[in-house]
């Protein structure tokens, strides 16, 4: 996607890379994240308006430090280095960079030392001349290349932020992109706006146009076929494809039978009698569950699952026949983890995204709507598009579904009670407001008997688990501190309602060490 006003992001290894990229986003101008050593004229042909040099855990001086390509600065576009960025915008013109006495990590309040610089206008507008700021270097710059100046210090850093207004080349030592950074959004905006000229309007509504377009044009007079998840991105992924080629959109929804409460009549409503699109609809459930009998390791769950789908789908496409294009809703995170430099690539703890995953081996063209938008972007562009918000703001949901949220076999009768009691948490955390402020949240059905009492009578029945976090990204997560008296309805509701749980119990515990889901 080209031939817009672009920020390129060259990704030097930073924890914080996307994060720059999604307050690009946000301030509603494109951008593209690209590792450092992505070849020049790939780069070139994006047509830069300007460049964002991301932090990096390396010293710009160590052998193997990863350095700043010639085009950067042969362009004449503005630079806007960030913490590593910065050094290597100091290395690279002619200046000094010095391991600094101690680590500086955490919160930090700069001194804006030069007031007439464009970088800074907007946020001195509203703090004044002081700013609090995340930082987290251990090198710092100690002397100024030539042309630079000094546009702010802090107690650490005597060069916190500099500047060659001249040449619209701009370091920060610190975080704008972080929360912890507040003025951070006037800073960035400055840099995208003032500095670099762009004029904005990178909006959802803009988005809608350009894909349905590119995708009319691409798929001429072809048939598309599309998975549905019930989730919102393959909704978004199918919306488009269908407002670009209607009726030559069919899409395939596979009930597995692990699927929550109310969902596979959901899909069906929203997208065939909603919408208006050509939807075959699968009942598979007896299958799965056939396959999952006897099964616990969750590993094995997974696998059989996955294969699960694949012939399922493989089968109704052969049905179908004629069929030319695949649309998938990969998002941009996915495609950046793929070509990240540097950053430790989380182990692979979990084989994470293979259900609903399709065969590499089939001989479709692939549309890929949402490569290159975050998650935020594509439920913007989901309201925009119209579907419903419950779909829309919905929870990300595991390929291998309630399989792994059931500890241990997978029975009919076991998906209907964790069923039954997630239908209860989820319904509470929407009348209550907190679904929109978790990222995540769910029931698990455990798979131990407890003593309890009801009436006079000892009971011996199953516990539920209340599983809800916080999190930016799924790689780290916290656990929700949802209220007292929620947690006690719910308790309360699951107890009562639920045949064969008599007790509840909430998970407190953070991401690392446990994982957001059980298996
Ligand atoms: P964990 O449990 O690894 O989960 O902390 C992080 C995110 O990934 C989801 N997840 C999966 N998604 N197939 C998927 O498509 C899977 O096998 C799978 N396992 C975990 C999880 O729901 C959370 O959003």
């Amino acid at each position: 996607m080209v031939a817009r006003e672009t920020i390129v992001i060259l990704d030097f290894g930073s924890q914080y890379s996307q994060l720059i990229a999604r307050r690009v986003r946000e301030a509603a101008v494109y951008c593209e994240l690209v590792p450092y050593h992505t070849p020049a004229e790939e780069v070139m042909h994006l047509q830069p308006r300007g460049f964002i040099l991301s932090g990096g855990p390396a010293s710009v001086y160590a052998p193997d430090a990863p350095h700043l390509p010639d085009y950067v600065l042969q362009s004449g576009r503005p630079v806007l280095g960030i913490c590593y960025g910065m050094q290597l915008l100091a290395y690279h013109l002619g200046g000094r960079v010095d391991p600094a006495p101690q680590r500086e990590y955490g919160l930090a309040r700069i001194e804006l030392t030069d007031v007439d610089n464009p970088l800074f206008a907007d946020a001195r507008a509203l703090a004044g001349d002081t700013l609090a700021v995340w930082m987290s270097h251990g090198d710092r710059i100690t002397q100024l290349p030539p042309g630079f100046e000094v546009l702010a210090r802090s107690a650490n850093s005597p060069i916190a932020a500099m500047g060659d207004l001249q040449r619209h080349r701009y370091g920060l030592q610190f975080h704008p992109e972080v929360v912890h950074t507040p003025q951070g959004m006037q800073i960035i905006r400055a840099f995208l706006y003032d500095i670099c000229g762009c004029a904005g309007g990178w909006t959802p509504g803009n988005f809608i146009e350009e894909a349905v377009q590119s995708i009319r044009a691409r798929v001429g007079a072809g048939q598309v076929l599309c998975a549905l998840s019930g989730g919102v991105d393959s909704a978004v992924t199918a919306t488009l494809v269908h407002r670009a080629v209607g009726g030559r959109l069919t899409c395939i929804f596979v009930n597995t039978g692990l699927l929550r409460q109310g969902e596979p009549e959901e899909v069906v409503a929203t997208f065939r009698d909603h919408l208006g699109m050509r939807l075959i609809a699968v009942d598979a459930s007896a299958q799965f569950l056939a396959d999952l009998q006897g099964v616990t390791d969750p590993e094995v769950k997974r696998q059989r699952i996955g294969a699960r789908f694949i012939r399922v789908f493989e089968a109704e496409a052969a049905r179908l026949g004629g069929v030319d294009f695949l649309a998938q809703g990969t998002l941009y995170p996915d495609v950046i983890e793929s070509t990240a430099p540097d950053r430790a690539v989380a182990a692979k703890i979990k084989t994470h995204h293979n259900v609903g995953g399709l065969p590499p081996d089939m001989r479709f063209q692939l549309i890929e709507p949402l490569r290159y938008l975050f998650k935020d972007e594509v439920r913007r562009v989901g309201e925009a598009l119209g579907l419903p918000r419950q779909l829309v703001w919905r929870h990300p949901f595991p390929g291998p579904g309630l399989a792994v949220r059931i500890l241990g076999e997978v029975t009919r009768e076991r998906l209907e009670t964790l069923r039954h009691a997630d239908a209860i948490f989820i319904e509470e955390l929407w009348a209550s407001g907190w679904y929109e402020r978790t990222a995540q949240a769910f029931a698990v059905l455990l798979p131990v008997q407890t003593v309890g009492v009801m009436g006079d009578a000892r009971t011996y029945a199953s516990v539920v688990a209340l599983r809800a976090v916080t999190t930016e990204d799924f790689m780290t997560a916290d656990w929700a501190r949802l209220p007292e008296e929620l947690l006690a309805r719910v308790s309360n509701r699951i107890v009562n309602e639920v045949k064969g749980v008599n007790r509840v119990v909430y998970d407190i515990s953070s991401k690392p060490p446990a994982t957001v889901e059980w298996e």
